[in-house]
């Protein structure tokens, strides 16, 4: 039995208008400030719901839920169709088509809705609507959190209207696969709770000095050389093609897009030392690498000859596995006076794959980029205005607050320092305030994985303070609250439990 003490509210929505914090070149959507400034109600903060919702009416009451319902899907709901058939059957609600409670997903002309909004309304009926596919998906989740995680003989669902809408378009998490390898299993399961917390892109980092993870026919070296050992020693691993696809299938009924990184023109020994001509010729470090250092490696600039072929090579084939629109270069920790070339170069190649190019902050050295261009921000005080007086729009994932190989707490073991060095606690994650950017397209948070070495590891990094990255991205600013936050969090613990997530015990969660 819930027991949701739900406040009267009243509300309206406004007529869709002014700027929201979204990119231009990410599909605009009116932002959650569009929607009534009286948007988060009591009610809302009652419900532990995360990221917290635009707007919760109540209305008197709850809805008996029963062990059948009926479900009267729009025939493009895809997503959300399987969503909901996954979430009844693991509750034990049966679908029939004569059963008296309805569960309606509509797809409506709301432009206030915006691309990823929706309207969810729980009262005799379940009445789900939104713009999109997605709209509706987002709809499922939060209905999924306000369901228990153990079958019951019937569920009390409080009478609610809740409508919802993003701030930012851009909601991410970042694995880095590359130091640590990680197999397609679990980045299902990691797919599966990004996707309870309405995050929508998956940035995989595929390739970096220690490992080239992802299958290039047209060098294959890349993986069976590169690909065979990680950070520390071991096995490392990589991915076919055919089995990124099926992840990139897998993302999209999650409704969250894959973003594919290949970092260079640094950060490449795994492909040195699988073809050796890729560096300069002075060059005498050809080998594999399984250190923890950064900085130390180069495709040679000054044979363009050689390296931009093979960029070229390993981007079409990178655009043939991956739909995205936007590919990521890398780009970040090289100091060449050739670098400014090699970014419009590789920005001029995946242009002429029809894709978007990001890099990491340091790509802002490009003289050509176009506003449409991405750049995610990683030091906290990078100067970032070159881009930015270029109408170039920003991925904010600042180290002192999001990367998330850094330390729950201060003096965790086998976490990062050097950005932070009394670590990143849940807390500290929740303080952001993208506000003090401008030309913000989105968050996202990196998982680093030098140190990082098992499944378990990778969890306890990433959970909690994913959802916090979750609840920033999705929600208005000024209706986010620590402490309401925490006791959102503390009730959703049996969904993490329910969901196998080996989280950190965060004390301040009653964790
Ligand atoms: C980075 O942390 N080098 C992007």
């Amino acid at each position: 039995m819930y027991k949701y003490i739900l406040l009267i509210f009243s509300f309206s929505l406004v007529a869709c208008g002014g700027s929201s914090g979204n990119s231009n070149s990410v599909p605009a959507q009116p932002s959650s400030a569009q929607i009534s400034s009286q948007a988060v109600s009591s009610a809302a903060k009652q419900l532990a719901l995360v990221p917290l919702p635009a707007q919760v009416v109540e209305q008197n009451g709850v809805l008996d839920l029963k062990t059948e319902v009926s479900l009267v899907a729009d025939s493009s709901a895809s997503t959300a169709t399987q969503a909901i058939t996954g979430l009844l059957n693991l509750v034990g609600i049966n679908v029939v088509n004569s059963a008296t409670t309805k569960i309606r997903l509509s797809i409506v002309n709301q432009p206030d809705l915006g691309n990823e909004g929706y309207r969810l309304v729980i009262a005799d009926d379940i009445s789900i609507s939104a713009q999109t596919d997605a709209g509706l998906f987002y709809a499922v989740q939060t209905l999924k959190q306000l369901l228990p995680v153990a079958k019951q003989a019937s569920y009390q669902l409080p009478r609610v209207e809740i409508i919802d809408i993003p701030q930012y378009a851009w909601r991410g998490s970042m694995v880095d696969v590359a130091r640590h390898f990680f197999g397609i299993e679990y980045l299902k399961k990691h797919i599966e709770r990004m996707a309870a917390f309405k995050l929508n892109k998956l940035h995989l980092h595929l390739s970096d000095d220690q490992g080239w993870r992802m299958e290039i026919k047209k060098y294959p070296k890349l993986t069976s050389v590169g690909g065979s050992t990680q950070a520390g020693g071991g096995p490392g691993g990589f991915y076919t093609q055919d089995e990124l696809k099926d992840l990139v299938a897998f993302a999209a009924q999650h409704n969250i897009e894959i973003i594919p990184e290949l970092d260079m023109p640094g950060h490449v020994q795994a492909a040195i030392a699988s073809y050796n001509e890729l560096a300069c010729n002075n060059v005498t470090n050809l080998g594999l690498y399984i250190g923890l250092d950064v900085g130390f490696s180069a495709l040679c600039l000054t044979k363009p000859e050689v390296i931009y072929p093979f960029v070229k090579d390993v981007l079409t084939e990178v655009a043939s596995v991956f739909p995205s629109q936007y590919i990521h270069i890398g780009g970040d920790e090289i100091k060449h006076v050739l670098y400014p070339e090699f970014i419009d170069k590789a920005n001029q190649i995946i242009k002429d794959l029809n894709r978007t190019m990001i890099g990491w902050e340091e790509a802002s050295a490009g003289k050509n980029l176009a506003p449409d261009t991405l750049l995610q921000v990683w030091n906290d005080n990078y100067d970032i205005q070159s881009a930015t007086d270029r109408n170039i729009h920003l991925i904010l994932s600042p180290c002192s607050y999001f990367y998330l190989d850094h330390g729950n707490y201060n003096g965790q073991p086998e976490t990062y320092t050097w950005c932070r060095r009394q670590g990143i606690p849940l807390e500290r994650v929740y303080s952001f305030n993208p506000q003090k950017y401008s030309l913000v397209t989105g968050i996202e948070a990196p998982v680093w994985s030098e140190v990082v070495t098992s499944e378990a590891a990778l969890d306890n990094r990433i959970w909690p303070r994913l959802a916090a990255v979750a609840e920033i991205a999705w929600t208005n600013q000024s209706a986010r609250n620590y402490q309401e936050f925490t006791q959102r969090m503390k009730a959703l613990k049996p969904y993490f439990d329910g969901a196998g997530i080996q989280y950190y015990a965060e004390p301040q969660l009653g964790w």
